[in-house]
């Protein structure tokens, strides 16, 4: 047994349930003597899960879970309570517990309710005696009539219904694509950092897979052709990098179709948010500038509708269609058929171009209250470059120290940010910071109010944890502050 094995048990107890904040821990010399390990093995354990913030060392008193900390949702006691991935917990835990500040949640207060409950009501009396018999698996066409017009007006993707495929998700969207068109020893290219649920799941999909780190410009093309240059697929995220919110510049788009043209690969996009861009010239998608119809466009409704409706689409190629068709026909399930008409209804009528329309200026104003209020209340300690465009704001702490304890004290106040590293696969250039959503933040007073609950342990935190590695800086960073 080594660190890790102990470092994976604390942790699952702790997600469990079965150690409490404030609890004490085993000492590490009756740990080790328990576990039959050399103390040097128990000790590094702590060692981590007291930098990560889930221990609290006490001195001679021992060590407990750290009281401040915060675990936990509604959804906790329905699951198992182990799981083999620790790292699996903390980010279902990321997903299902609310906060201030999540990110990836659309603005809920602002969507148009009374519209949806009567295009709901209308739906519901339109089913006919067909309509109660199995869904089409790959969705209901009227919908994907609305989609192909939606991408052909506001995205600029040439395609009619029968490219479009209705899936439940972003990880059935990627399923699907894998399962019709990869082969087993195919390697795949993700972005360095990125979606760390794609990242779990292309872990167990792929057996073959890399990271390409990603710049101020976007995912790194010199790097891919490169070092990987017999890759098969790139999962990428064009419009607004996840999560540092970057564009991929126009010269590394024709780079990367390029390079997929020569040499027959596939470019994944996924345009999860690409309608909340805020400059003036609107973002093409990748897949617009695509020629050589390398190019497979994977969308969602989570970040322009809600998460809950579980709808999302692919578009492929239509010499692809009868390949994907098949899949879908043996392996895919296929999504009820309400949801889908009230969703075609909306779009038909135009409810959802206004409602992109009022939540791009909303989110635009939000993410600027929300970013001003960060910057006088932390501006000292992050920097906090604002893009163009996406649903959160990335702040990357000015001194690299570790993020994750950092957010256990600000998920402690209810502020759900997640930690820049967990979106990193490997540990090297890791960088370190918050991922802040603001589209559920109503003023600039609630932003400052929320963001001033942590800041004492904040400051003591990053006083504490930068004394050994950094000593001075963060003295002069406050002395500077109180010029
Ligand atoms: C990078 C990225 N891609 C895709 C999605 C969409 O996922 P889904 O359609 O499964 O909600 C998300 C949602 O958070 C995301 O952050």
């Amino acid at each position: 047994m080594g660190y890790k094995d102990i470092y994976d048990r604390v942790i699952n107890s702790i997600h469990s349930g079965d150690l409490k904040p404030g609890e004490r821990v085993p000492s590490i010399r009756n740990l080790a003597q328990e576990l039959g390990v050399a103390k040097k093995t128990a000790e590094s354990a702590y060692d981590i899960l007291i930098g990560e913030g889930y221990l609290v060392s006490c001195g001679p008193k021992g060590t407990i879970v750290n009281p401040d900390l915060v675990i936990g949702n509604a959804y906790r006691d329905n699951l198992p309570s182990k799981f083999e991935n620790c790292n699996l917990r903390k980010i279902i835990d990321l997903r299902d517990t609310r906060g201030l500040f999540q990110p990836g949640i659309p603005s809920l207060d602002e969507f148009p309710y009374k519209k949806w409950l009567l295009l709901s009501g209308k739906a519901a009396r339109s089913l006919t005696y067909e309509d109660l018999g199995h869904p089409p698996v790959i969705g209901y066409l009227p919908l994907r009539h609305a989609i192909a017009n939606y991408l052909n007006i506001s995205r600029g993707i040439n395609c009619s219904a029968d490219q479009v495929f209705i899936t439940s998700g972003y990880n059935s969207s990627l399923r699907l694509i894998f399962q019709t068109i990869a082969s087993s020893n195919d390697k795949v290219v993700f972005e360095e950092p990125g979606y760390f649920s794609g990242q779990k799941l292309l872990e167990r999909l792929i057996q073959n897979l890399c990271y390409v780190p990603v710049d101020s410009e976007g995912i790194n093309v010199d790097f891919l052709i490169s070092h990987h240059n017999d890759t098969k697929f790139v999962i990428t995220t064009p419009s607004h990098h996840s999560p540092l919110t970057v564009s991929l510049t126009l010269p590394r788009r024709h780079q990367l179709l390029n390079w997929a043209q020569e040499n027959q690969a596939w470019i994944i996009e996924d345009d999860y948010d690409g309608e909340f861009h805020f400059s003036r010239k609107n973002i093409p998608s990748l897949k617009s500038l695509d020629v050589f119809d390398r190019v497979i466009y994977v969308g969602t409704f989570s970040k322009t509708i809600m998460p809950s409706l579980h709808t999302a689409y692919v578009v492929i190629p239509k010499v692809l269609a009868p390949q994907f068709h098949e899949t879908a026909e043996i392996m895919e399930t296929g999504l009820s058929l309400l949801p889908q008409k009230i969703l075609e209804s909306f779009i038909s009528s135009g409810a959802f171009y206004k409602h992109l329309k009022r939540m791009r200026s909303l989110y635009e104003s939000r993410r600027m209250m929300v970013y001003n209020a960060f910057t006088e209340i932390y501006g000292d300690y992050f920097n906090t470059p604002l893009q163009n465009g996406g649903m959160h704001i990335v702040a990357f702490l000015k001194l690299d120290i570790k993020d994750v304890a950092l957010c256990n004290i600000w998920q402690s106040h209810g502020l759900q940010v997640i930690p820049l590293s967990m979106w990193y696969a490997q540990k090297r250039d890791r960088r370190y910071g918050l991922v802040i959503g603001y589209t559920n933040i109503k003023s600039k007073e609630e932003a400052m109010t929320a963001l001033r609950l942590p800041y004492k342990q904040t400051i003591e935190l990053l006083q504490s944890s930068c004394h050994e590695s950094f000593p001075g800086k963060l003295r002069d960073m406050i002395a500077k502050k109180k010029q």
